[in-house]
């Protein structure tokens, strides 16, 4: 089963993209064959672009979301929303043979605040299901005060945030497989 990782916060040192690192380690644990896309190189949408024909970078997106049977975003929140980025690849996807009818994602965010990220839960959620995709919304991974869990490395330093990864990985490999599985 392949799970596509893809981070909606381009910086480098991203609390979300070091919380997804962990989450696809778990997923890779209980057997997921595991891939990341980096958003950095994907242009902006512009429909005269696409009518000129979708950009490489665009494309290689579109690419690994196609391979996937499944993908967790990780997210920040940013002005009570989702990122640019994760929305941009949203649209990108969702063109000329919509590509997130039927794809199963598990969104998961973080961040230094005290609050965990839940509106850009809802608005990516939103306009992924508007799109005919398939959001767990179990177990919940928004987590607040990411200092209190995980070190600047990215390790996970409160065992009850491992079980929960480890709980959400073995949610999204069950579920995947349920809803992949031959009638
Ligand atoms: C433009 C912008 C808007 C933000 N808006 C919010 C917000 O609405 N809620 C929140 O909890 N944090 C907000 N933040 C703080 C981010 O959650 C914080 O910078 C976080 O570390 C970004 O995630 P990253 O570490 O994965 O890049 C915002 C940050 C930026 C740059």
């Amino acid at each position: 089963m392949k799970i596509l990782g893809i981070c909606g916060s381009l910086r480098k040192e991203s609390w979300n993209l070091k919380l997804l690192k962990n989450m696809l380690a778990q997923t890779a644990e209980k057997g997921g064959e595991t891939n990341l896309f980096d958003l950095t190189s994907v242009p902006m949408f512009h429909p005269d672009v696409e009518a000129q024909g979708i950009p490489h970078e665009a494309e290689a997106l579109r690419d690994a979301v196609r391979e996937a049977d499944a993908i967790i975003i990780a997210c920040p929140e940013y002005n009570g929303s989702m990122t640019a980025t994760l929305k941009n690849a949203i649209e990108w996807l969702s063109r000329r043979g919509n590509l997130l009818t039927n794809q199963i994602f598990f969104i998961i965010g973080t961040g230094p605040g005290r609050s965990g990220c839940p509106r850009m839960h809802m608005h990516a959620s939103y306009s992924l299901e508007s799109e005919g995709a398939y959001v767990l919304h179990q177990p919940r991974v928004l987590l607040p005060n990411v200092a209190n869990f995980m070190d600047n490395n990215g390790n996970i330093t409160d065992p009850e945030v491992t079980d929960l990864l480890s709980q959400a990985a073995e949610t999204l490999i069950d579920y995947t497989k349920r809803l992949t599985a031959p009638d």
